[in-house]
């Protein structure tokens, strides 16, 4: 059983060590991701957090082996369970979308606008089990939708993405990766296209598939409030470089790099919401505390 991986050798799901990335821009080379380490053990959530620019998505995109070839060239080792995909770029097809998924950042373009949830999510899970029967690949499909709490499931398979909300598409698309029952999910900047108010359900649903799966989560965010929410441990990125990494709460209470220093001063505010993952109450103006330390 992958899921067990972790605990049989002790490894971690993830270990990266010394990646660098470089780009073949049109102006010349970029030096995207300029060595950095990093490890994701099961249950672990471990956020990359930076502003624009910083190198977060490459770093996300070239462990997955995403980066087109003839653009990026990687050194280094990301190893998934022990498998280098660096070294060997062809071993990633058996990982990706198997033992990782990936949620990308915008839900509205990331769905086929031409075919229905359940024609989506049902060839996600098929994927994983080709000779599945169409019956059970649809009972499978619904399934998922309940699990991210997707009211009326049967109904929302028939419905096209353009019937749904940024939201219900973003708890789609963390259905679609939980298809392949990944140990570790990749998430890109998961709730940054979401309203604010909608962001704290998706953020809750994948601490609940963690709790419930044990799934290591790689969160890649420029929003410190998500980062403290979410994190065991945190990197801050900068032009390429890890400047402090840490547990969450030294990052968020104490940091020592100048530049997480400014990163703090610009803290977002999301509001309270209920532990079921309701509804939000309106939030309310509040001086300077973060509310979502009320929900830790
Ligand atoms: N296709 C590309 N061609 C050339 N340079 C690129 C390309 N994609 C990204 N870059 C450069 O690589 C660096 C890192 O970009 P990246 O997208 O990884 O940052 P990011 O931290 O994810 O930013 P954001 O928060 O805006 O998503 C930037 O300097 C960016 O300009
Ligand atoms: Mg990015």
């Amino acid at each position: 059983m992958a899921a067990a991986f972790d605990d049989e050798t002790g490894r971690p799901l993830l270990e990266v060590e010394e990646l660098q990335i470089e780009l073949m821009a049109e102006a010349g080379v970029v030096r995207a991701v300029d060595g950095v380490s990093f490890h994701i053990r099961r249950g672990e959530t471990v956020t990359i957090i930076g502003e624009s620019g910083s190198g977060k998505s490459t770093t996300a995109m070239g462990i997955l082996r995403l980066l087109p070839p003839e653009l990026a060239v990687l050194s280094g080792t990301a190893r998934f369970q022990g498998v280098d995909v660096i070294a060997d770029p062809r071993a990633v097809r058996e990982v990706r979308g198997r033992s990782v998924s990936l949620i990308p950042q915008d839900p509205m373009t990331a769905l086929s606008p031409v075919h229905t949830i359940g024609q989506q999510l049902r060839e996600a899970v098929r994927l994983r089990d080709p000779r599945m029967s169409k019956a059970d690949a649809a009972a499978r499909a619904a399934e998922l939708l309940a699990r991210v709490h997707i009211p009326d499931p049967r109904a929302q398979l028939r419905r096209y993405p353009h019937q749904l909300s940024g939201g219900m598409l973003q708890r789609v698309l963390i259905a679609i990766a939980l298809a392949g029952s990944p140990v570790l999910l990749v998430a890109d900047e998961p709730t940054s296209a979401l309203d604010v108010t909608v962001q704290a359900g998706i953020l809750d649903l994948l601490l609940e598939v963690q709790e419930n799966t044990g799934i290591g989560i790689l969160m890649i965010t420029h929003d410190i409030g998500v980062a403290r929410l979410v994190s065991d441990r945190i990197h801050v990125m900068k032009d390429g470089r890890f400047v402090e990494s840490g547990e969450a709460e030294q990052i968020v209470d104490d940091p020592r790099d100048p530049y997480t220093k400014k990163l703090l001063t610009a803290v977002p505010r999301l509001g309270p919401w209920d532990e079921d993952g309701g509804p939000p109450h309106a939030p309310e103006p509040r001086a300077d505390s973060v509310a979502l330390e009320e929900v830790r």
